[in-house]
Formats: structure tokens, C-alpha cells, sequence
């Protein structure tokens, strides 16, 4: 059984969580709209995909801190105070940016969702546990698509 400091506890980890899933896919969007260059037709369509994936996660997350009898942040304002992924300017984003930024926001998720995973599991919530070994496989196998599709284009 959870005391009720472990839960506060818990619930302030999850927003954490959730507020970086928020501002990533705010970014997503950004990126969605404002690529350009030759592989905008790739990459326009590849961010479709990514940010309805991350609303996806974003939802679920949202309904576990439900589960949880808390509340899930809805303020545009604290998202961005809580998160360490920070909100990008409208402006356009060459190939070369796009790989760059993907890289470096999945990279912090991926390594956010294993730290979550590991507290999830010593307090026993295997609810969070699971869902953080599901986000793991896509942020590991995206990973290293986006790597491997970037050495493709800058490698030579
Ligand atoms: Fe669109």
C-alpha cells in the first residue's frame, strides 16, 4: 500500500511526464508545419504520425493520474513551466534541424521514460510500469530510424 506522500509524489512525476508530452507535441506540430526543404513530403508526413502518437501517450498518462484519484495539468502555462522540453519559435526548419531536434527531444524521452519505468516499478504501480515499456519501444525503435535516415542524408 502507498502512503499519501508517495502518491503527491507520484502524481507530480506523471505531470512532469505529462507536461513534456504536451509541449513535444506542440513542438511536433511546429515541425509538421513549418519544415522545409527536399524531404518535406517525408517528413511532413512522418510528424503526422509522431504527434498524434505522443497525443496519444499524452491522453493515457492524463487518465492514469485519474486512475490515481489526482488531478492532470491543463494549464498551457504550467505545461510549459513544467516541462524541460521548452516551446519553439514558428519559423522554418531545414532537414538537417528536424533530424537534430527529433533526435534530441526522443533522446530525453526515452531516457525520462526509463527513469519512470524504474520508479513505477519499486512503488509497485505496474499500471505505469507497463505503459512506460510500451513508450520505450517506440522512442528506442524511432530512435534509431531517425539516426540511421540522418547518417543517410549527412554521411556523404
Ligand atoms: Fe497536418
Amino acid at each position: 500500500m502507498q502512503n499519501c506522500h508517495n502518491k503527491l509524489e507520484q502524481t507530480r512525476i506523471l505531470n512532469e511526464y505529462l507536461a513534456n508530452l504536451k509541449v513535444l507535441n506542440n513542438n511536433l506540430y511546429n515541425l509538421h508545419f513549418n519544415v522545409i526543404g527536399e524531404h518535406f513530403f517525408v517528413l511532413h508526413k512522418k510528424l503526422d504520425e509522431y504527434y498524434n502518437k505522443v497525443a496519444d501517450m499524452y491522453d493515457e498518462v492524463a487518465e492514469r493520474i485519474k486512475m490515481l484519484n489526482q488531478y492532470p495539468i491543463t494549464s498551457l502555462i504550467e505545461f510549459e513551466e513544467k516541462s524541460t522540453i521548452k516551446s519553439m519559435r514558428s519559423q522554418d526548419y531545414n532537414t538537417y534541424q528536424v533530424y537534430s531536434i527529433l533526435i534530441n527531444d526522443f533522446s530525453f524521452m526515452y531516457e525520462f521514460t526509463k527513469e519512470l519505468l524504474e520508479y513505477a516499478r519499486n512503488i509497485q504501480d505496474y499500471y505505469t510500469e507497463n505503459l512506460m515499456y510500451q513508450y520505450i519501444e517506440f522512442f528506442e525503435k524511432e530512435l534509431w530510424m531517425l539516426k540511421t535516415s540522418s547518417q543517410t542524408i549527412y554521411s556523404g
